[in-house]
């Protein structure tokens, strides 16, 4: 037997007992008649003792360890006299009188230390050493706890989980597709899924009403902290549901997760916004409801007093900063700046404080102090607060306000990572335009089925009609999405026709689901979570790449595994794929 226990387990109850334990070594402390070395696994760190008056020969062994050796140590329990009451096993520690090096080790790159000296790039390359630092490793457990947990109550409702093929035909989710080239058949291509759609709808018509899977699914887009090119989703399925049937059994698991996982309980069931009320009262479709500061249009009120930048926009919006009267023109500039720069766009930032000795405003040139109450009142301000207005093309001005609330509200502390705001956006539009190529796409995916009365609407006026379809949003992160599905041909060839689609073309994409629905398809719809999202959310941190072992860096890059990378000629060859090569 290697180990009688791990290093994360022994406590003064254990004194005295004989225990062999194996791990790495984390560090080694020599104070002359002693040696101290801490033994690491992944339960926790135990010390060893070697004393050099009983046995200078052992004692002589540690002192020669290295650091991250592996080794196995037995020896005696004893009460430590040095207590370190920060760890599980700090009150005991083990006088060692056997000790056997398993492996050595060469020195690390980086310290292998909750606070490492190692940059990303270096921890990315030697990830396997990365994730023997505790606050890795503990975010790697607590994905294996979250999913653990997803099984249990997906089960217990009697969802069944079933894999699906990862070498498919292309999803249109949206993004591009990784492809994989066929070798039997030269010039084909299988699609890596970039979500198991179309397949758990085909799950859907062989009869399994409750699908789930964890499963991989992989998109070419830019990458972002919260997006990788490989990542994972909670893939569901239900068939015999409209969509409160849906947002009552997922609403069951997140309260579920937040209860087992974090230890938040919700009683209120979570808040549900239109898509159109969570564009205007906060300029995105994923708003952060930790905080207030939601959006009061000014058009009526401030247009037609002469101020160039409201005369001639097409929406005029503030927010409303409580308490933030006092703020000094060096901070009103660094907002302006903020809100100026290119990833936000805005031409500039107009304020107004409502402080003690009145109302001042950056255009009060143009407006009297009784105009600028009404902007007072009209934005619910009182006396401390300040209101910070955005002018000009609606949609581009919703955005820019958007990141100004999300701004202030880092600014000003109301974004903390361990309150959790759930809410619902529904009645999503089903089509959004496409300016360069002028024809219609779908926002979700072209199997969403569009709100049966807005149906008149879809040839007439496509852009007005809503979808079935529903996000889960927590904390401004999108955590899930879905809908209910069109299982009317008569429905979904509508939806191929708006969207441009010819039947043949329709044919050749999708024709093993449209001929799959000839034979009987129940009425469906389902919602996929970000998997990694959930955990990085319940971890308290907006990057997911700290919670997937093995993640790939922004551009795409696994620096360890060295890829992507070419491959060789006969390879090619065997593919009967060959490479331009520049000159
Ligand atoms: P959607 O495309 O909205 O829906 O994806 C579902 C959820 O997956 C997460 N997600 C990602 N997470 C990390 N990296 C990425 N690149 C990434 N892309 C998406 C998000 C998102 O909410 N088939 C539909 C679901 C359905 O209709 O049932 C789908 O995939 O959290």
């Amino acid at each position: 037997m290697y180990r009688t226990h791990t290093c994360g387990e022994l406590t003064t109850k254990d004194t005295a007992k004989n225990v062999t334990l194996c791990g790495w070594i984390q560090k080694s402390r020599d104070l002359g008649g002693m040696t101290f070395v801490d033994l690491r696994d992944r339960y926790g760190i135990t010390q060893l003792v070697f004393n050099m008056e009983t046995d200078s020969e052992l004692c002589g062994q540690a002192r020669k360890l290295g650091r991250e050796f592996v080794v196995q140590a037995s020896g005696k329990v004893r009460e430590r006299s040095n207590k370190n009451m920060k760890i599980a096993t700090g009150e005991i520690e083990i006088e060692v009188s056997r000790l056997v090096i398993l492996n050595r080790s060469e020195l690390p790159p980086f310290t292998i230390e909750e606070e490492t000296d190692g940059g990303e790039e270096l921890r990315m390359k030697y990830r396997y050493l990365d994730l023997r630092r505790s606050s890795v490793k503990n975010n790697i457990m607590l994905r294996h706890r979250v999913s653990q947990e997803v099984r249990k109550y997906m089960d217990s409702i009697g969802f069944v989980e079933i894999e699906t093929p990862i070498l498919i035909k292309s999803t249109p989710e949206g993004a591009r597709d990784f492809v994989v080239p066929s070798r039997m058949l030269p010039g084909t291509f299988y699609a890596l899924p970039q979500s198991p759609q179309t397949l758990k709808q085909l799950l859907m018509v062989a009869g399994f009403d409750k699908y789930y899977q964890i499963v991989k699914c992989f998109r070419d887009e830019d990458l972002r902290a919260d997006r990788q090119p490989e990542f994972s989703q909670i893939d569901c399925e239900m068939s015999f549901v409209e969509r409160d049937d849906i947002l009552d059994t997922f609403e069951g698991l997140a309260k579920y997760l937040f209860r087992q996982v974090k230890a938040v309980e919700f009683i209120e069931p979570f808040k549900r916004l239109s898509y159109i009320e969570a564009m205007s009262n906060y300029g995105s479709d994923k708003p952060d409801l930790r905080f207030g500061m939601k959006f009061q249009e000014l058009n009526t009120i401030v247009k037609g007093h002469g101020f160039q930048v409201f005369d001639s926009a097409e929406y005029i919006g503030g927010i409303c900063a409580e308490g933030c009267a006092d703020y000094s023109r060096k901070q009103l500039d660094e907002l302006t700046e903020f809100v100026k720069r290119p990833q936000i766009g805005a031409k500039g930032m107009v304020y107004l404080k409502y402080s003690t000795d009145g109302l001042k405003s950056s255009a009060d040139k143009f407006f009297s102090p009784e105009e600028l109450k009404k902007w007072a009142a009209a934005m619910n301000a009182r006396e401390g607060d300040l209101i910070l207005i955005l002018a000009g093309e609606r949609k581009k001005t919703l955005t820019a306000l958007s990141e100004l609330r999300l701004e202030m509200g880092n600014r000003l502390g109301l974004r903390k990572k361990d309150i959790f705001v759930p809410l619902w956006v529904v009645d999503f539009p089903l089509l959004e335009w496409d300016e360069e190529t002028k024809r219609y796409y779908a926002m979700h995916h072209p199997f969403t089925s569009p709100k049966p009365e807005d149906i008149h609407l879809m040839e007439s006026d496509p852009g007005k009609v809503r979808a079935n379809a529903y996000d889960l949003v927590i904390n401004g992160v999108e955590i899930g999405g879905g809908s209910i599905r069109i299982h009317d041909a008569s429905v979904q060839k509508l939806m191929f026709k708006v969207l441009g689609f010819t039947e043949e073309e329709a044919n050749i994409q999708f024709g093993f689901l449209l001929n799959a629905f000839k034979y009987g398809a129940p009425p469906h719809g389902g919602i996929a979570f970000g998997f990694d999202r959930w955990v990085a959310m319940f971890g308290g941190q907006d990057s997911i790449r700290d919670f997937i072992a093995f993640p790939k860096n922004n551009s795409g890059r696994d620096v360890m595994l060295d890829t992507p990378s070419e491959i060789s000629d006969q390879q090619l060859n065997e593919l009967m794929i060959q490479i331009k090569k520049n000159k």
